[in-house]
């Protein structure tokens, strides 16, 4: 038979969580018998079960026979367990498990784990999944040919002199085999086979290194000629960013084969990038498919992208990067200098991955991935280096990189993005010579945030077309993005709607939450918490919080005279001022009322010294890096207006002690909308080393910024971490009492925003969904791209079926409250909810365009 008259291939590659559940075998079985009706031939290239070998490694290296027996049981479980879902025997892979007890145990006596060996031992992972896969497909009426992959592949460029990259990290020849086509062909429709391994010219046993199984069905798609390459898989393709770490990450439709290369090689793990070599020489197309719903459309990738024009379609993240800054004064004209640097880089069998020169500093980092980085390694390098130049580790790095075409054409586009890197360490930024990506190399403590920040910025604002998909979260929630069935506005849903039909736009606080959130604060250990009420002057809440016991945190004259107001008797030791280049009036009139007062800044005490004679006053210190959810709420550092640096301290000692002030506190507030509990011990450590020069400094006000979780898939900030971590403090430092400023996290997720449905339009592909809420009512989302979730309410348990914005009346592009919300079909007169808007909701509302601030209730 010719080749043109044989039907064409389908190579289907089954990733290891898909072949560890018999209902995914199912998927793909189905999927088989649909292709061969098609007139298909199928090669099935599947992996080992989960865990399987991680397994196998750590039974090489049990030390006892007890150890050894237990791996072997588990590993012997894991197929039995699927089996019994299968409804199939596991009888056929116990010679297989007979010969690993052998194997190990003979890895046991000789002490030794050869390369070789390994090969042999790590295969069977994939040996014993695939006979379960044959036995499987044959009971559900797939007739299949079972075949050994060290027949089909061979490993080529041998490495005699490395034995670990020859047996382990295996490269393997994908040039069309007309050959092989015809030999598969006439063993039947449907083959099977395993992905990972492969032989070498002595027919001995090799791998291709870990996740090769990718690698394995890209070769013989080449080899075959196949019509398409499908990996399946437990993610539904290629995302826009990793959707673990952004929920909102969206789905990308097509790809090039560059594009996915360098979002694989940039740290998705979807594919294993060496897999897209091998089907872009042949032009093979390659799908990725989500096994658990075959029918979703997942990542197409091919010769060509869908979008001519550039952007940028991924935020990729690595943690863990190591650098290696090289300085010396000499490279300046000098010949050879990278050529002997990088040799030493060679010679210790590390590979390079990023690199950005200067006239006298080479810094390039080293990819965990790639690398073993053991710390003898590393100083062996060190060592090297330095015959040649000064040459230093900086761990605790991770990089960040904006992929896509034509980044340098986007270069103007990346201007808002930069600023995000205002105030962060920024170790390294390089553009990649192919253009296709931009990378910033960062503390991994900052990486999230920013990776997060730049997906906001670059993506998140793009609306559907032919290479964006829907985001993540609305993959798997159809309904909303978020969490609705725990929310406390879904039991209140008839008295919200109830209070809605009293007019809108109106905000709602739920006393319970209030009352929790509040409990929550007090269980930190912290002598005096004072609610900072700028995020919310609501009296009702107001109220609740003084029940509690919290004191209150006033920025100007009119919040003092709010909560006096609301609360005539109230100590002055709940009261605290804090105001920020406020009038001299305002000190001189919260200090005769004898409240405490926190200095910003030295103008104060230098030029109206008289107004602090014998008053005690805290300072507030600029900690020198700020934080937040966005650069208008970090409050502290260089580009801050807020409080007193740390060189200008002995300067404040002296101007206190000059106008007779006792400074006895420091205070210090980094931002808002933090989440990170490790923040505030930092803050208390950097005050309590300030306080070493000033004797009388007894509180350390540690300010607000605990910050909520804005969208499905944020972790909170965990209370008990936050804990432990100031006891810990106070362990060390006993002589401080500590005090806090909350504002945010008492009120947020108690208040919500109800609005009415105004108007509905469709635009050039877009869908608005308008509101009697905007701007004027909500600022957050416009001002700092905050975003809130929001439902509709009067159709609460109704499917998602639109990809809409919210957007208010407001004669503003701006006046948006939400991009691209999933959402049912929305009706004139509905009531939406917009979701925790009790922080910086009402108070930061405004009369713009004169229609009126929004009302207030309580539940
Ligand atoms: N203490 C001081 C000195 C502050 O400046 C602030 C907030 C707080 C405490 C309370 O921070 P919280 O715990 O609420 O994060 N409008 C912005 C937030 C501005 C925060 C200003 N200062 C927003 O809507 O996100």
């Amino acid at each position: 038979m010719s080749e043109q008259e044989q039907n064409s291939w389908i190579v289907m590659k089954l990733g290891g969580t898909s072949v560890s559940k018999a209902a995914w075998w199912d998927n793909a079985a189905k999927e088989i018998r649909a292709a061969v009706e098609d007139n298909h031939r199928v090669l099935v290239v599947q992996s080992a079960l989960t865990g399987v070998t991680d397994l196998l490694e750590k039974l090489l290296f049990d030390a006892t026979d007890a150890e050894r027996d237990a791996t072997l049981a588990e590993i012997e479980n894991r197929h039995r367990a699927l089996a019994d879902e299968m409804g199939i025997g596991v009888d056929l892979i116990a010679p297989r498990l007979e010969r690993l007890k052998q194997q190990a145990l003979g890895a046991a006596l000789t002490s030794e784990v050869t390369p070789r060996l390994r090969a042999e031992v790590l295969a069977a992972g994939e040996l014993m999944a695939s006979e379960l896969g044959r036995s499987y497909l044959e009971r559900s009426g797939v007739n299949v040919h079972w075949q050994d992959a060290r027949e089909l592949l061979h490993a080529v460029s041998p490495s005699a002199d490395n034995p670990q990259r020859h047996f382990l990290n295996a490269t393997c020849d994908a040039k069309r085999d007309a050959q092989l086509r015809e030999r598969l062909a006439a063993s039947g429709n449907v083959v099977l086979t395993q992905g990972f391994i492969a032989s070498d010219a002595n027919g001995r046993t090799v791998l291709l290194g870990r996740g090769g199984s990718d690698t394995s069905a890209a070769c013989l798609a080449g080899k075959l000629g196949a019509e398409r390459l499908e990996i399946w898989t437990d993610v539904p393709g290629m995302f826009t960013a990793n959707p673990r770490d952004i929920p909102s990450a969206r789905l990308l439709k097509r790809l090039d084969y560059e594009e996915a290369q360098e979002i694989a090689g940039t740290g998705a793990k979807v594919l294993h990038p060496r897999c897209i070599e091998p089907v872009r020489r042949a032009g093979i197309p390659l799908v990725i498919r989500y096994t658990p719903k075959p029918a979703m459309p997942g990542t197409a990738i091919g010769p060509q992208s869908a979008d001519l024009g550039g952007r940028v379609k991924a935020i990729s993240l690595r943690r863990g990067i190591q650098l290696v800054e090289m300085a010396t004064s000499g490279m300046w004209q000098q010949v050879g200098f990278l050529a002997d640097a990088f040799a030493a880089f060679k010679q210790h069998g590390l590979s390079i991955d990023l690199v950005s020169t200067s006239e006298t500093t080479v810094t390039v980092s080293l990819d965990p991935l790639a690398n073993s980085l053991d710390a003898e390694t590393v100083n062996a390098l060190l060592d090297d280096l330095g015959h040649h130049c000064r040459a230093r580790l900086i761990t605790g790095c991770a990089a960040i990189s904006l992929v896509g075409r034509q980044m340098r054409a986007n270069l103007h586009r990346l201007a808002p993005a930069l600023e995000l890197f205002d105030e962060r360490r920024v170790h390294l930024v390089t553009q990649a010579a192919n253009d296709l990506n931009f990378t910033v190399v960062v503390d991994e403590a900052d990486a999230g945030r920013l990776a997060r920040q730049l997906h906001a910025l670059m993506i998140l604002a793009e609306g559907e077309d032919e290479v964006l998909g829907p985001p993540w979260q609305t993959l798997f929630s159809p309904c909303t993005d978020i969490n609705v069935e725990t929310a406390w506005w879904r039991d209140a849903r008839d008295e919200l709607l109830r209070k809605a039909s009293q007019g809108t736009p109106r905000y709602v606080y739920h006393g319970a939450s209030l009352d929790a959130a509040a409990d929550r604060v007090k269980t930190l250990p912290v002598e005096r918490i004072f609610f900072a009420m700028k995020a919310n002057n609501n009296p009702d809440v107001l109220r609740r919080l003084y029940a509690k016991g919290l004191g209150f945190e006033c920025v100007s004259p009119g919040e003092l005279a709010h909560v006096r107001g609301l609360f005539p008797g109230i100590a002055n030791d709940r009261l605290l001022f804090t105001p920020n280049f406020a009038p001299r009036s305002d000190y001189a009139t919260a200090l005769d009322a004898g409240v405490t007062i926190t200095l910003d800044n030295l103008y104060a005490l230098r030029e109206w010294p008289e107004l602090f004679r014998e008053k005690e006053i805290l300072l507030r210190v600029d900690p020198g890096q700020g934080a937040g959810h966005h650069k208008h709420v970090r409050t502290a550092g260089s580009h801050s207006k807020f409080g007193i640096p740390l060189e200008e301290l002995a300067e404040a000692a002296r101007l206190g002690a000059r106008a007779n002030a006792r400074i006895i506190g420091l205070h210090a507030h980094a931002g808002s909308g933090i989440r990170d509990p490790q923040l505030w011990q930092d803050v208390a450590l950097k005050l309590a080393e300030a306080a070493e020069s000033f004797p009388d400094v007894r509180v350390l006000d540690l300010g607000g910024g605990l910050g909520v979780p804005e969208r499905r898939g944020d972790a909170p900030l965990d209370m008990a971490a936050l804990a432990a971590l100031l006891a810990e403090f106070r362990a060390a430092h006993p002589r401080f009492e500590l005090w806090l400023e909350p504002g945010r996290y008492l009120v947020a997720e108690a208040g919500a925003l109800l609005a009415r449905v105004t108007q509905l339009k469709g635009k050039t592909g877009a869908q608005y969904v308008g509101i009697d809420a905007g701007m004027h009512t909500l600022i957050r989302p416009a001002l700092y791209g905050a975003h809130h979730d929001i439902v509709n309410l009067s159709r609460l348990d109704e499917a998602a079926s639109i990809t809409a914005s919210v957007v208010g009346p407001i004669c503003e592009t701006g006046d948006i409250l939400g991009i691209e919300r999933r959402l049912p079909e929305c009706r004139e007169g509905d009531v939406m909810l917009i979701a925790n808007a009790g922080a910086y909701g009402r108070v930061m509302s405004s009369e713009y365009n004169l229609r009126g601030m929004p009302d207030e209730t309580h539940l």
